[in-house]
């Protein structure tokens, strides 16, 4: 993907915040890529981006060669739905799994909701890889943190996206629980071809992927 001078600002009352101020890059597919800074420094807000949850203020975005926010484009709702469900995985630091769904369930339930052909025991699968096989049938609130965090990277693998966005995906787990996500994420990305774009504050975890980011005050810093 492709980002060229993405800028976001925001106004609180009659303030302007350049959460985001003219970001370029690029990722190519296969990459790991992680991005640090300060709290505030824009790293949400550029995430949210590339994984076209939110509109640039001004900007482009390119995503397979298929422009999707710049001059000229002409992509709707609809089609920012298909491109979220289809090329993305998205997990978080607060893990978002519905606390009334057994772990089975929640990683099955993009398959439902977005009508993609159900691949028999895809949940299964993935919950087994990634050492959840002994807790399918168990709800959110029995289960640990960093349990709860591999169920939502099993939820966001369900739909075989290419990139998985991780935002913070470690900042409620201790040091050991944060090294078993990086571990997997790691092993994704190498053994699956994954592409990975990661916000951390770890360093550890940051050194995982081949490329570091840092951001400072909306602006994006490499090398
Ligand atoms: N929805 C919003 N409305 C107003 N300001 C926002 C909003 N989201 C983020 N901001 C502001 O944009 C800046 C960057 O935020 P964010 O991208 O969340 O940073 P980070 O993830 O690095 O902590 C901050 O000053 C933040 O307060
Ligand atoms: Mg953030």
């Amino acid at each position: 993907m492709e980002a060229r001078g993405l800028t976001r600002i925001y106004s609180r009352g009659n303030e302007e915040i350049r959460a985001l101020d003219g970001v370029s890059l690029t990722i190519r597919r296969g990459e790991f890529v992680s991005f640090m800074g300060p709290s505030g420094s824009g790293k949400t807000t550029l995430v949210n981006l590339l994984g076209c949850l939110e509109n640039p203020s001004t900007g482009e975005l390119e995503l397979a060669g298929k422009k999707i926010f710049g001059t000229g484009q002409a992509l709707g709702e609809r089609a920012l739905t298909r491109i979220r469900r289809e090329m993305f995985g998205y997990i978080f630091q607060n893990f978002y799994l519905i606390p009334t769904l057994t772990v089975r369930e929640n990683v099955a339930l993009p398959l439902a909701f977005y009508r993609k052909p159900r691949v028999e025991g895809e949940a299964d699968r993935l919950l087994q890889m990634l050492g959840m096989g002994h807790r399918m049938n168990h709800l959110p609130g029995q289960i640990s943190g960093g349990e709860m965090q591999r169920v939502a990277i099993a939820r966001a693998l369900v739909n075989c996206p290419e990139i998985l966005l991780a935002d913070e995906p470690t900042g409620n787990l201790d040091t050991k629980r944060s090294g078993e996500i990086g571990e997997i994420l790691r092993n994704l990305n190498r053994n699956a071809g994954l592409t990975i774009v990661m916000v951390t504050h770890n360093p550890d975890l940051a050194r995982l992927g081949g490329r570091l980011i840092e951001m400072r005050d909306g602006k994006a810093f490499e090398g």
